[in-house]
C-alpha cells in the first residue's frame, strides 16, 4: 500500500467498523458510549473515499468488542457497516450488521407524554419499520436522526 493510500494504521487486536455512512462515525461512538476517556486506542476516519459508498467513515477500536445490542442500534444509523474482529493483526471474523425487528432500552421516545417518559419502571421498546422506528407504547415514529434519541449517556 502506498503512502497515499495509508490513512490509519492497522490494529493488532480489536474491532474495525468499516463502511459506516459518511458523517456518522461520531454517532456510532455515542452509541458505543465511547468518548476517548476510556483509554481504548481509537482511530476515526471520516468522509474518506470508498468505491462502494462514495464516501464512508471507519472506526478502529483497539481491545474492544461489541455486544449484540450495540450492533443492533448501530445498524439503524449505519446499515451498510461491516464489523471486523481483528486478532493478532488478522481479520478473524467479518460481519455485516442486520436490522433487528425491535430495539429495547436503547432509544428514548420523543413524546413527552409517553409512559416511558413518566416516572415508571418501563423500558423503552421500538419496532423497526421500513422508514424508521415506532414506539411500542405510544406509536410515535422516529424517522430520521435516530442517534439524537439514544438513551445512552
Ligand atoms: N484492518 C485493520 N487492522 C488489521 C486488519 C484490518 O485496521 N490488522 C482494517 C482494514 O484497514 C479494513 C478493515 O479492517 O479497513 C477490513 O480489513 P480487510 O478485510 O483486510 O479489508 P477489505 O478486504 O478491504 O474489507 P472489505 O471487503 O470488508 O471492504
Ligand atoms: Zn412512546
Amino acid at each position: 500500500m502506498s503512502d497515499h493510500q495509508l490513512r490509519v494504521s492497522k490494529i493488532r487486536n480489536g474491532t474495525v467498523i468499516d463502511h459506516i455512512a459518511a458523517g456518522q462515525a461520531l454517532n456510532v461512538l455515542a452509541i458505543l458510549g465511547i468518548d476517548g476517556s476510556e483509554g481504548y486506542g481509537l482511530s476515526i476516519a471520516m468522509n474518506v473515499s470508498s468505491g462502494r459508498l462514495g464516501r464512508k467513515d471507519i472506526l478502529k477500536i483497539e481491545d474492544r468488542e461489541l455486544s449484540q445490542s450495540e450492533v443492533d442500534v448501530l445498524s439503524l444509523i449505519a446499515p451498510e457497516a461491516t464489523i471486523n474482529i481483528v486478532r493478532d493483526f488478522e481479520v478473524i471474523e467479518k460481519n455485516r450488521v442486520e436490522r433487528p425487528d425491535r430495539v429495547s432500552g436503547l432509544l428514548s421516545c420523543p413524546n413527552h407524554n409517553c409512559i416511558t417518559n413518566a416516572d415508571e419502571p418501563v423500558e423503552t421498546a421500538f419496532e423497526v419499520i421500513s422508514d424508521g422506528v415506532r414506539c411500542n407504547y405510544c406509536g410515535t415514529i422516529i424517522h430520521e436522526d435516530i442517534a439524537d434519541h439514544l438513551a445512552v449517556e
